[in-house]
């Protein structure tokens, strides 16, 4: 059956690599550690032995006798190495055998998989990045890192990428031998919308939601992952959400984000409509703040509808042009579903990702679950995880939507 080896280098964030080891051996997987002799700063040997049953050597003369690296590397069905720092990288890159790791790796023919973890101006660094491009091109997957706070409080590109989410990529490539993910888009470009639009009716107040724009966001980078030119059409979403690399247009309003949209859309293979926008805005928008002076006890808003941009999408939609709409609904699994089937073929996107909102749920939440439906309102499944999983697993529907729908020219 073959192990899979977990590397360990030394990061601070060695210490979820604990968590990625146990979901490897919960879901029966053989497990090798081998960690590199700076990651012991952070967890100890005797950590890994426990929980993988194996010794947990560094270098290939550790131990009672020599340990064989190129026996490891050949029972290995795939090597994991999580967290990956620039060092490790750069070792790799340059193809030394100095401990063990760096051997078993040189040795090794099954596909490697990597997530760094660093500082972002260590990752930036055209060292690494040179790195990380030569070991891609020798078949190398990498998997992110993401953005966020930092463990010294710095915030950008350089943390790990969540357990979950590297799991979900190695048992891909164990499952279908290759890295779906990746580059199914290539060459194509992708438009999404993120966040929620802002209604104003005077110029400090105004009509909004709780959307986050994080789901969006996971969209443009899963989209960017597999190869595409990504334009994001952001509402209201803080900046360090955004995915580093994307061409980014703000908007604020419902009808910035139609007059964005719609004038971008002709140009793109796929557009997602992931954002909340506003389906009524304020008739008439006050030039000065209101008082209550002026207002009193009770303050009506007349309301109009906004331009529904998806529904424009669909029907200016050019042929092999993928349009994937979402469907937020409150009430039970049973109601959710049936007024997304009722949305699906009504609206006609190509596809529409189905979710539950309110009592808690959707805005703002790490993970998601979606059904994803296409306009008949046939279901193609129910996927749940972190926003970034529910994004690759979309993305991968629509790419496959523009494989079939592809216009006739380019067949
Ligand atoms: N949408 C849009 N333009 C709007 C409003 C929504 O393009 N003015 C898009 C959203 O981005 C999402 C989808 O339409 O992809 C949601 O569909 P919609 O029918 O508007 O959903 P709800 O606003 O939830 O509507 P309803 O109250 O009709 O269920």
């Amino acid at each position: 059956m073959g192990s899979v080896v977990l590397g360990v280098t030394g990061s601070v964030a060695a210490f979820k690599a604990v968590e990625l080891l146990r979901t490897f051996t919960k879901n029966g997987h053989k497990v090798r550690v081998i960690p590199t002799e700076s990651s012991l700063e952070f967890v100890g040997k005797s950590t890994w032995e426990s929980l993988s049953g194996h010794s947990a050597d560094t270098g290939v003369f550790d131990g009672a006798q020599r340990i064989d690296h190129v026996a490891t590397a050949r029972d290995a069905k795939l090597i994991v190495i999580a967290p990956a720092t620039a060092d490790f990288l750069a070792r790799a890159r340059a193809g030394m055998a100095n401990d063990l790791l760096t051997s078993t790796v040189l040795a090794a023919d099954c596909p490697i998989i990597a997530a760094p973890a660093m500082h972002p101006t260590m990752w930036l660094n055209p060292a690494t990045q040179e790195n990380v491009d030569v070991l891609r091109k020798r078949g190398w997957h990498f998997v992110g890192p993401t953005q966020g706070v930092l463990a010294d409080g710095h915030q950008g590109w350089g943390r790990l990428a969540e357990t979950q989410e590297i799991f979900a990529r190695a048992t891909h490539i164990m499952q279908e031998g290759v890295d779906v993910s990746h580059d199914k888009l290539a060459g194509r470009k992708v438009l999404v919308t993120a966040g929620g639009t802002r209604e104003p009716w005077d110029p400090v107040r105004f009509v909004g939601n709780y959307s986050t724009g994080r789901q969006g966001c996971a969209l443009a980078q899963a989209s960017q992952m597999m190869g595409a030119q990504v334009t994001l059409v952001s509402a209201h979403v803080e900046d360090a959400l955004i995915p580093s690399g994307v061409t980014h247009r703000r908007v604020e309003t419902a009808q910035e984000m139609a007059n964005c949209v719609l004038s971008e859309a002709g140009d793109n293979d796929i557009i997602v409509m992931a954002a909340a926008v506003a389906d009524y805005r304020p008739v008439q928008r006050d030039d000065s703040k209101m008082s209550k002076e002026q207002t009193g006890e009770y303050v009506t808003l007349e309301m109009e509808r906004t331009t529904d941009i998806l529904s424009e999408l669909v029907a200016a939609r050019r042929s092999g042009q993928v349009i994937v709409g979402f469907a937020a609904h409150t009430g039970s699994p049973a109601e959710v579903r049936n007024a997304g089937v009722e949305k699906a073929r009504r609206k006609q996107p190509d596809l529409l990702a189905v979710n539950t909102v309110g009592s808690g749920l959707g805005f703002g939440d790490v993970e998601n679950s979606i059904e994803i439906l296409d306009a008949t309102g046939e279901s193609f499944g129910n996927f749940q995880g972190s926003k970034l999983m529910v994004s690759q697993a979309l993305m991968q529907v629509a790419a496959r939507c523009l494989e079939v729908s592809k216009p006739e020219e380019d067949l």
